[in-house]
């Protein structure tokens, strides 16, 4: 089961997905954290955050939508109050971080998590959709991750600051994800995690209101599952580096449709609000299916898609 991420080896290939897991200390009393290939952060920014106002999350069909806003801590106080727990689970930690709208804060974060000894990874969020102009909250803001040129441009600066394993995390609200996961593999990035949620907007009729209070915010969950899919094959058709798949895996069967399509890893995220176990029960059924199916390495199973011609 185990597979690698540029030089870091992953005993197997499910993690949990940023923000979905918090700092995994409120998953300790449902699961065995240490069964996990891997465990993602959520994002962390210089300063701490209060992320956007309430209403930030509400239910639609098969999925959820959530304008959070980044909330966290801020880097110093996670650094002291939240990672030396993550750090004793004995499970890989991948720190994902973002800046609102400074390259510079990315640097410095990164400076900072590069002396970390236990930190095993760093997940650059140049994806997320609910960073908002609280004034104007009609102007669309574009991310790093919409732009070839500067994703390149991140990419590249961050990756001469650390030798650590670097993770780019990709939006789908974009026309070509393959021009936008090459440009992050010619910067050197190890690998690329797709994707971060769907923007999306959800209104209630008796109000003839938005239902969350900064209007749009990110589709997850089973409803855009096949969006991602079709990017994570999309993706492996192209590029060389892993691809960290994720977008609406609730259970083995979806998780398995991921590695077919060319995901070296995948992430649980909307799944962890449903079924805290999720994660723990695609590892075992993942196993299950390999030896049905007498396939002795996932590996041999990675990007297997076969398409007639
Ligand atoms: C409530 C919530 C908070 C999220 N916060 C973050 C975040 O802080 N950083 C990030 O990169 N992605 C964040 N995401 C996106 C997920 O990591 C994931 O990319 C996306 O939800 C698609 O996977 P899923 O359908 O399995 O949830 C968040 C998603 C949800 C639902």
């Amino acid at each position: 089961m185990s597979v690698n991420i540029g030089k870091l080896k992953l005993k197997n290939p499910v993690m949990v997905a940023s923000g979905t897991f918090g700092y995994a200390e409120e998953f300790r009393d449902f699961i065995d954290l240490k069964k996990l290939g891997a465990i993602v952060t959520k994002t962390i920014t210089l300063k701490p955050r209060q992320g956007n106002p309430a209403p930030r999350t509400c239910e639609t069909p098969a999925g959820m939508l959530n304008s959070i806003g980044l909330e966290n801590p801020g880097i110093d106080v996670f650094l002291k109050e939240k990672f030396p727990a993550l750090a004793k689970i004995g499970v890989p930690v991948i720190v994902s971080i973002a800046s609102e709208h400074d390259p510079d804060e990315f640097i410095q974060l990164v400076k900072r998590l590069d002396k970390v000894n236990n930190v095993a990874a760093i997940e650059l969020n140049i994806s997320c959709p609910n960073i908002k102009d609280l004034k104007d909250k009609s102007k669309v803001k574009t991310l790093i991750s919409q732009d070839k040129d500067a994703t390149y441009r991140l990419v590249k600066s961050v990756r001469r600051a650390t030798k650590k394993v670097l993770i780019t995390k990709l939006s789908p609200n974009v026309s070509s994800i393959v021009e936008i996961a090459s440009a992050a593999q010619d910067a050197g990035s190890d690998a690329v995690a797709l994707i971060n949620t769907l923007t999306g907007m959800s209104i209630d009729i008796q109000k003839r209101a938005p239902k969350l209070s900064v209007v749009t915010g990110g589709l997850s969950g089973p409803a855009i599952r096949p969006v991602a899919v079709r990017m994570v094959w999309e993706a492996y058709n192209k590029i060389d580096i892993p691809i960290i798949g994720m977008g609406g895996i609730i259970d083995t069967a979806s998780a398995l449709e991921f590695f077919i399509a060319g995901a070296s890893v995948i992430s649980v995220g909307t799944a962890n609000f449903i079924n805290p176990s999720a994660s723990v029960e695609i590892i075992s059924g993942v196993q299950k299916y390999l030896r049905q199916n007498n396939i002795k390495d996932i590996n041999g199973l990675i990007g297997g898609l076969e398409i007639e011609t």
